[in-house]
């Protein structure tokens, strides 16, 4: 039987898809009518970005599940009309591009890399680094990205400190969960990194309270969502000293408006929400093995806890 996918996702993103994911679902043994649009009575699986056309689900009567091209879910795990199981992105491409991004910018900052890079001016200054076994990192989300940044920075010898909704061990990794694990977390993170997922739980999580836990000059790193963050506590915290720095690559609104005070901040590092993309091969792989399990009858993998909202 040819199971009907419809890829719902900006235009762009068909052209990188279209080819791999369909071998991805003939190398599961799948046989699928893959279209951008189709008659919305055939439709048994959506393949969705939450940047693509779909937001009505209830015009789709056959779906069988959703399956998000992005890890974030937080614009459709609430979505009424969504009535059939969803499915996040776990992937393997996304977290290796995570750790990177993450080591990069925590080694700028533990380096003091912008000192030399900046100062060309032929003053010779040597500044030592501390070893980065005695510089604290804190990481807010101990979950698939958050995982794997913390195991690249303890292979750097970082001692690393997580925190979770729930309890978790991870091996060379200080593991804490709940308000009191988290206030230890911030109390020693000289570098901290967001990678929780919003929700309403975690929204504006480093607000005033919280930044003034953590060790006067820390730097902040948010990979996460732009609603973590309470903007104007930050700024506040950045204007006092209280944070030095600021390595923001995602925002309440995205692309941030040009009048907001974090382009013009010399002490924030704005980028345009690289830290990590979906990549199609890898990801193409994840969709169809997810397909052939719920054809199967078995779980689906990386299913959205909608209660949770992540
Ligand atoms: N900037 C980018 O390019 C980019 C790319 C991809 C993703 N992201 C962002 O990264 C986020 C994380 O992705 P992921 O795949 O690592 O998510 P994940 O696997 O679902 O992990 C989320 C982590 O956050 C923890 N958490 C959730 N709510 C919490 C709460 N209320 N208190 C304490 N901890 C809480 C979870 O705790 P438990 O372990 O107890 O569940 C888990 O450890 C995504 O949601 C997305 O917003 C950004």
């Amino acid at each position: 039987m040819t199971l009907n996918v419809l890829f719902s996702a900006r235009p762009e993103k068909w052209e990188a898809y279209q080819t791999v994911l369909n071998s991805a679902c003939q190398t599961a043994g799948l046989a699928v009518n893959l279209q951008q649009e189709m008659d919305p009575a055939l439709v048994d699986y959506i393949v969705f970005a939450p940047n693509g056309p779909i937001s009505d689900f209830g015009q789709f009567p056959r779906l069988k599940a959703t399956l998000g091209l992005w890890a974030g879910v937080e614009s459709i795990v609430n979505n009424p009309t969504l009535k059939t199981p969803l499915t996040r992105m776990v992937d393997s491409g996304l977290s290796e591009g995570m750790a990177e991004w993450v080591t990069g910018h925590v080694l700028r900052h533990h380096l003091g890399m912008d000192a030399q890079i900046c100062n060309q001016n032929r003053t010779w200054q040597p500044i030592v680094p501390p070893l980065a076994r005695n510089r604290s990192v804190g990481m807010l989300g101990l979950g698939q990205l958050g995982t794997a940044c913390a195991r690249a920075l303890a292979g750097l010898n970082f001692p690393v400190m997580a925190w979770s909704r729930r309890p978790r061990t991870l091996d060379g990794i200080e593991t804490h969960h709940g308000a009191a694990g988290l206030a230890q977390v911030l109390a020693q993170a000289e570098i901290l990194v967001l990678l929780l997922p919003l929700t309403s739980a975690t929204e504006n999580i480093l607000n005033v309270e919280n930044l003034n836990l953590m060790p006067k000059g820390a730097v902040v790193i948010n990979p996460g969502r732009g609603q973590l963050i309470d903007d104007d506590a930050l700024l506040g915290a950045l204007n006092c000293g209280q944070i030095s720095h600021a390595t923001l690559d995602v925002f309440r609104q995205e692309p941030l408006p040009a009048d907001h005070p974090y382009w013009a901040h010399p002490n924030v590092t704005v980028t345009p929400h690289v830290a990590s993309e979906t990549r199609p091969e890898t990801a193409s792989q994840v969709i169809a093995e997810n397909i052939r399990r719920c054809e199967a009858g078995e779980e689906m993998k990386f299913l959205v806890d909608r209660a949770a909202g992540y």
